[in-house]
């Protein structure tokens, strides 16, 4: 196998929730659940919701300029933008390329990632890819969703789970050894029926039949919770050892484990099965919910600021989602 000859490094990190706080008690006024259901089955207080008329890219450029910030370096420096989202502003053009318009990212190459809720490990491991390849100096990785927006408000299986947010991280080249040391991707489509959008008005055989409202009427999700739970542990254990051992990284070298936030008791499961101390694991879940592609790159940017990444800590990043699909990225952190 051919040895890159460039790594990339987190150099910034940055994330955006909205201000509107929707409660668990808010929810048991719109269907049958209650406050202490949800804390129990998923360890839920609240989420966040984007504004009426707030798009996924407008979260997108808020995390975006802090993890520039951080960086320190203009958006004019930025080579390649990819977004992973289940919820784009529009189905095109993609939401990165409205992102490198509104920062103003000239030079940028600019795509979006539809990987469910593993969608910022897979953008992540295609800038990195880019990156070590000699393809882009720069890259602005962000997740970014607008889940409230494909919610179904009647559903109480799903709609206690979601929120909205968005994360970015820029990535640099280097050439040490410190930085991405090592991302999978996995997927397995036979279990697309776990999780997936419907579209009552999607368009079928007769286009005419169509209405003008009825083709801008938004897709909704729907899941099965159980089934997923179960599969989501076993793929979440796999990719994480798998991850590990490709990087010759003992579980016990983990400073800070960031998984996808969909359950507390997958979570849990999760680290009970890798035998790690509930400490080493960064969780966001009971303020902010499931922020699909989001979660993560929130839950990094957190991390950071308070004080959980040192220098040189060994992180590891490990998500799963709709498609199904599952990834890990093990870093070492060098800021
Ligand atoms: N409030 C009260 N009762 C509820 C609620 C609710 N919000 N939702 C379900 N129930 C009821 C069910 O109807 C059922 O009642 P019954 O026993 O009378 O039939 C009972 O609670 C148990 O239902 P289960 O579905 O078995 O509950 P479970 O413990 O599995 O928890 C949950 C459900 C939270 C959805 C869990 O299965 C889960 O977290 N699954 C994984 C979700 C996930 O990981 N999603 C991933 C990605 S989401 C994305 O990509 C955006």
């Amino acid at each position: 196998m051919n040895k890159a000859m460039f790594n990339s490094r987190i150099i910034g990190t940055g994330s955006y929730i909205p201000e509107d706080i929707l409660t668990n008690n808010h929810l048991e006024q719109i269907v049958a659940t209650s406050d202490e259901w949800i804390i129990k089955r998923t360890g839920i207080k609240q989420r966040r919701i984007a504004k009426e008329g707030q798009y996924a890219s407008d979260m997108a450029l808020k995390a975006a300029d802090e993890a520039l910030e951080m960086a320190g370096i203009p958006a004019s420096q930025i080579d390649l933008i990819v977004i992973g989202t289940v919820t784009p502003d529009r189905q095109f053009p993609s939401c990165a390329c409205t992102l490198q318009n509104k920062i103003g990212a000239l030079k940028a190459a600019a795509m979006d990632v539809s990987a469910g809720c593993s969608g910022f490990v897979y953008a992540l491991s295609i800038a990195n890819n880019a990156i070590r390849c000699g393809e882009a100096d720069h890259a602005l990785v962000v997740g970014t969703e607008v889940l409230s927006s494909v919610t179904n408000w009647a559903d109480r299986g799903t709609c206690v789970l979601l929120g909205d947010g968005a994360g970015a991280v820029v990535l640099q080249k280097t050439t040490d050894n410190t930085g991405i040391c090592s991302i999978h991707l996995k997927s397995d489509g036979s279990f697309g029926d776990l999780l997936y959008s419907v579209d009552e008005f999607a368009p079928r055989a007769n286009p005419s039949a169509l209405s003008r409202e009825n083709q801008v009427k938004p897709y909704y999700l729907v899941m099965d919770g159980q089934k997923l739970f179960k599969r989501a542990v076993q793929c979440l254990e796999e990719i994480a050892l798998m991850t590990l051992e490709r990087a010759k990284v003992g579980v016990d070298e983990l400073a800070l484990i960031i998984p996808h936030q969909a359950n507390i008791r997958i979570i849990k499961a999760l680290i009970q099965r890798l035998r790690v101390p509930i400490d080493n694991v960064y969780v966001t879940i009971e303020k902010y919910g499931n922020t699909s592609s989001s979660s993560i790159p929130i839950a990094l940017n957190e991390a950071r600021k308070n004080g959980r990444l040192a220098p040189l800590d060994k992180l590891l990043m490990v998500t799963f989602g709709a498609g199904l699909t599952w990834g890990a990225s093990l870093v070492e952190w060098n800021p």
